[in-house]
């Protein structure tokens, strides 16, 4: 009787200690590309990621981690299958991750629904920015159409009368071109959609031959942007027009493959490893010590979505099993940017600042992103007033 006695009260304290859900593991799903030409972006943000669940002693809110990870092989069908497995058979209780802008509208068809939380490390869909907005779903790095709305507004700003467009055709590569367009106001004398994972280049290289523009802006992002930014170089382009990017292309991801031909291309972004503040110091140092490279933009998001998730399930005291409560929690989440100024807007997007970054060599050889400017300061999205929260 008194065992008896002993054992209730003791599940009893467990019970009032951990509140249900709390006291295991927290299953976060991770999904994202990792094989493919833009697997070494979705690997990269996996080491962000990693590297944030180690510096919180692998516990969120108090909880041990139990990452489950799922490649979408660049699919968005693979994409909604991986959501759908994370879901039903490992029954996770957050999903995250997702490279690809496609992939982030598909499975937020599948995962949204069900008022789970979803957080974007990395695509930035206007949609979900704009009219398709929904309480259940964060990002944490960019809206697509911001990092270009910086380039365009700074050539827009350096008088440049004369610009050719190119970006891959699919959901982001039309935001961002959409972004360039909404802030630089000369003439657009090319805007090309070259197809998704198109690495050859030569007919837009001589079509841009042909028309002369005064600058050349893309947004291409993994192996598309390694073989753009070598050819264009092959070509003689990059001594004749002037090419601008963001830093999807200019990034550490992809640096070291294009050597000489990367130096003194400017692009615009919110974040590189040249940025000075307390956190990312730390940050850069943590991951080359870790990892043995400079890292790039998709890890430092990935590991600022890792300390967001933290600070959100400590508020919380480890529970996210109401996305209602939860959902609060992560709006009102503080936790130190990599990035310097970071908070969320209403549609649950970033406010921050944007930069002019320029690649050049560093000091050991290396090439780096280096900041040159701000370009703007605390920059709310452009589809912000288009989403009603409910
Ligand atoms: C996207 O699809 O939203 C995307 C992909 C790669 C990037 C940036 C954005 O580098």
């Amino acid at each position: 009787m008194a065992r008896l006695l002993v054992c209730a009260l003791s599940a009893a304290f467990a019970l009032a200690a951990f509140p249900a859900g709390a006291a295991e593991k927290v299953k976060i799903g991770f999904i994202s590309t990792l094989s493919g030409p833009n697997g070494v972006t979705g690997k990269e943000m996996l080491d962000g990621f990693k590297l944030g669940i180690t510096d919180a002693h692998g516990k969120f809110g108090g909880r041990d981690v139990d990452l489950v990870t799922g490649d979408d092989q660049g699919k968005p069908d693979v994409g909604v299958e991986v959501a759908r497995k994370l879901l039903d058979k490992d029954k996770v209780e957050l999903v995250t991750g997702v490279v690809l802008s496609n992939i982030l509208l598909a499975v937020s068809n599948v995962v949204l629904p069900k008022h789970v939380i979803l957080i974007s490390l990395n695509a930035g869909a206007s949609d979900l920015a704009g009219r398709e907005c929904s309480p259940y779903f964060f990002n944490v790095s960019f809206q697509n159409d911001s990092v270009p709305e910086a380039m365009g507004a700074n050539l827009q700003e350096k008088g440049l009368k004369h610009v050719y467009l190119l970006a891959p055709n699919y959901a982001a590569g039309r935001d961002m071109l959409n972004g360039f367009k909404r802030t630089y106001k000369g003439s657009i004398v090319g805007e090309v959609y070259t197809q998704m994972n198109q690495l050859d280049f030569a007919a837009e290289l001589s079509a841009i031959q042909a028309a002369k523009p005064e600058a050349v802006f893309i947004f291409y992002p993994g192996s598309m942007g390694i073989n753009f930014i070598r050819q264009y170089a092959e070509w003689g382009l990059k001594a004749q027009i002037p090419l601008y990017a963001t830093t999807f292309t200019m990034d550490q991801t992809l640096l070291p493959a294009m050597g000489n031909d990367a130096i003194g291309i400017m692009n615009s972004g919110f974040w590189s490893e040249s940025l000075d503040n307390p956190e990312n110091r730390v940050f850069v140092e943590r991951f080359e010590a870790e990892f043995k490279r400079i890292p790039s933009a998709f890890a430092a998001t990935a590991y600022d979505g890792a300390r967001l998730i933290d600070a959100a399930m400590r508020a919380t005291g480890g529970r996210i099993d109401s996305a209602d409560a939860f959902r609060k929690a992560l709006e009102a989440a503080k936790f130190a940017s990599v990035r310097g100024h970071f908070r969320f807007n209403t549609n649950h997007f970033p406010i921050q600042d944007y930069y002019l970054f320029q690649v050049e060599k560093g000091p050991s050889g290396e090439l780096v992103d280096t900041m040159r400017e701000r370009i703007f300061s605390n920059r709310p999205d452009s589809y912000v007033s288009e989403c009603k929260m409910k």
